[in-house]
């Protein structure tokens, strides 16, 4: 029997026929492999650059490779945040010999690996923000009925989200994807979470990445205490008077500060007509992000829309004020967007763009101007403070569109 090399990829990829397929990807010689910041893996994890877009490759099983392909296939048509599946490629090779296959994703611009945060000794509290992100994840993903199986430090991504971080899946080999999750395969997910953080966390400890005084069973039983927080404001069952309905209206609202949108909601009456019984059914993350996409076509994370929003408000409020008549809404985000925001992203130099995504500089610029608000006593304003920003704040940060190993 012949060699034999089968591509199944997605349109719109290039076709990744020059890489050395007869060759195991650990021994691979190609100009076309970059080193990559990223975690700790089993298998051979290598990365192509074609022009300015990186891929991942996995090598693994046959089987494996084309589950995980499907699965995050999947994840993506749910809208989950998780690596976006490019192919997978099988190669039998001569005589028998043994059958290898590469999972082929696409890597995730300005996704940062816990450890690469962790050695940079971030800030307080970086690992309490690593966490929450790690908890919303997985409360998504259980929300659609996917069960992870392996959610670890080092099966996640973190991107900037306005501060904050949102977590991306990147290893779905164990995940199933069923209708709904029932508590006991939720527990077990979250156990199984539990479990894998102590041990990243013991680990950090030894190679001195974190704090030698921090509890890592401690903080790592929190991200349950936090999980079961969230799920429970989430899918809770509400009974309020039947005539305090105004319960009704704070449950959702509460619900979009989470960052979740309400699709139902069932209300049940008692016999006696007195209570009123609130459930929310199906929600779905990224509110801000939704309302913001629709007022200025920006495609942007929860925290950031949240954060743009409220600008946008001001900059509506504002315009109300000097020009003497309320400005529709809509109006006034086009004009924000055309005014306040292009003009604001435009004054940072391509050089120093990739450092980080254009709503994040959007949001650090408004950071930057409170604190020089501060200093000198007044607002010196976007321009003032965009060019403060970027002279005195971005050369100093490292380049996390892709993320180069060290
Ligand atoms: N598309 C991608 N974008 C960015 N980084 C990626 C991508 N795919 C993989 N990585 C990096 O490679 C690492 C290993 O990938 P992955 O977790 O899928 O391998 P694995 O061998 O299945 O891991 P495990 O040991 O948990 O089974 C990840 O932690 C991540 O840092
Ligand atoms: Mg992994």
């Amino acid at each position: 029997m012949s060699a034999e090399l089968q591509l199944v990829v997605r349109s719109g990829h290039p076709d990744f026929l020059d890489l050395p397929w007869a060759e195991p990807l650990e021994e691979w010689h190609s100009e076309r492999l970059v080193r990559m910041a990223r975690g700790i893996s089993r298998h051979v994890v290598r990365f192509v650059a074609y022009d300015d877009r990186v891929y991942a490759l996995k090598e693994t099983e046959a089987g494996a490779a084309e589950r995980e392909y499907r699965m995050l296939l999947a994840l993506r048509e749910e809208r989950l945040p998780a690596v976006e599946p490019v192919g997978v490629a099988r190669w039998r090779a001569p005589g028998g010999g043994p059958d290898r296959a590469t999972l082929i994703t696409r890597y995730l611009d300005y996704a940062l690996p816990y450890h690469y945060l962790l050695a940079r000794r971030g800030r307080p509290g970086l690992l309490d923000r690593l966490l929450d992100g790690g908890v919303v994840l997985m409360a998504r993903l259980h929300l659609e009925g996917f069960y992870w199986g392996d959610f670890s430090l080092s099966n996640a991504l973190f991107r900037r989200d306005a501060g904050a971080f949102i977590a991306y899946l990147v290893d779905a080999e164990t995940g199933e994807l069923r209708p709904s999750l029932s508590d006991a395969m939720r527990d077990n997910d979250v156990d199984v979470a539990v479990e894998n953080i102590a041990g990243g966390l013991i680990d950090l400890q030894a190679s001195g990445r974190i704090e030698e005084g921090l509890d890592p069973f401690a903080l790592a039983a929190s991200f349950r205490e936090r999980y079961h927080g969230l799920w429970l404001e989430l899918t809770r069952e509400d009974e309020v008077p039947a005539d305090e309905q105004w319960h009704i209206h704070r449950r959702m609202e509460r619900l979009n500060e989470l960052g979740f949108d309400v699709e139902e909601i069932a209300l049940v009456r008692s016999a006696d007509g007195e209570r009123l019984r609130i459930r929310p059914t199906l929600v779905e993350e990224g509110h801000h992000a939704r309302a913001l996409e629709s007022r200025t076509g920006l495609r942007v994370q929860e925290n950031q829309a949240r954060r743009l929003l409220n600008d946008i408000a001001a900059y509506g409020a504002w315009l109300e004020h000097v020009e003497g008549s309320p400005v529709p809404e809509a109006a006034a985000a086009y004009r924000w967007l055309r005014e306040i925001y292009e003009p604001a992203i435009a004054r940072v130099p391509e050089a120093l763009r990739s450092r980080r995504e254009p709503p994040e500089l959007f949001h650090e610029m408004l950071r930057h101007r409170d604190a020089l608000s501060e200093e000198v006593g007044h607002n010196p304003g976007n321009d003032v403070a965009m060019d403060s920003y970027v002279a005195s704040v971005l050369p100093g940060l490292p380049e996390e569109r892709l993320l180069r190993e060290d």
